[in-house]
């Protein structure tokens, strides 16, 4: 479904990815894992567009992104932000921020106010018009994280970017909001990429681990390979970490 090729990136003079290569097939779950300041968000950005490489090509379903309109792209990859209190407007009603993208589409008609219950049974919220009229200051981080993911699959893109879409959340809330992930990923076969600084927590729902260190790639194998036998010291460093620490329960 994707395929990066050879994709370099700085910012002024400083290089964050060099010669990144890697795919993603259709229905799977990459997990992209890294530490902090790696450059998780810089390839996940690059991948859903919204900033272009210096050099390499992106390729989604055989097109560049760079060629891609936005708008038909944002019915192909949705994207789910770390925080969801800076991705949603405050001003926005949860009905508003599910609407926003069927307006931006002008897909907004008679029948989008069913289509967004909908979407809030999927991620499973309440859909009575107290809940619907709330406001973000109003909701809790899970139940905020719950309504981007209704966001972003309000489109029903083909691919769904999880950005540490789950770090800030409370352990007990980030495994639940990991299986609702999960759960609509099956049920609707998409492709995810799934980035996280957590390598115990991409075992648990990734097909296929890509470590990235130093602006590399150093490891891109299924996932169950990565953790029982890992190439690179970096990942086995991360293991050790891990290890013992994950208090996330899929
Ligand atoms: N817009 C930007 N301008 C300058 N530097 C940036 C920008 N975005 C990210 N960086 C830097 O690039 C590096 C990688 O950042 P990022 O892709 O956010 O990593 P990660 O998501 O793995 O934490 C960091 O050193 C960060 O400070
Ligand atoms: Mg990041």
């Amino acid at each position: 479904m994707i395929s990066v090729k050879d994709v370099s990136k700085s910012y002024k003079d400083i290089r964050v990815l060099s010669d990144v290569a890697l795919t993603i097939d259709e229905g799977e779950i990459l997990a992209l894992v890294g530490e902090t300041g790696s450059g998780k968000t810089t390839l996940a950005y690059l991948i859903a567009g919204t900033i272009k490489p210096d050099c390499g090509e992106i390729i989604v379903r055989g097109r560049m992104v760079v060629d891609i309109n936005r708008k038909e792209f944002l019915k192909t990859v949705g994207i789910v932000y770390q925080s969801p209190r800076d991705s949603i407007s405050h001003r926005f009603t949860v009905f508003e921020a599910i609407a926003e993208p069927l307006h931006i589409h002008g897909e907004f008609d008679d029948t989008s106010p069913g289509r967004i219950k909908d979407a809030l049974r999927e991620v499973q919220l309440p859909v009575d018009e107290y809940f619907l009229q709330k406001y973000p200051h109003e909701l809790s981080g899970g139940e905020l994280q719950r309504v981007a993911i209704a966001r972003a699959l309000i489109l029903a893109p083909d691919m769904l970017i999880a950005d540490e879409s789950t770090s800030f959340l409370d352990p007990s809330v980030q495994a639940k909001v990991l299986r609702l992930l999960l759960d609509l990923q099956n049920e609707r076969g998409i492709s995810m990429l799934f980035v996280t600084h957590d390598i115990g927590v991409a075992r648990k729902v990734s097909d296929r681990i890509a470590v990235l260190h130093d602006g590399r790639i150093v490891e891109n194998a299924p996932a169950h390979r990565v953790i029982a036998n890992p190439e690179h010291q970096y990942t086995k460093q991360l293991i050790g970490v891990a290890k013992g620490k994950t208090d996330v329960v899929v």
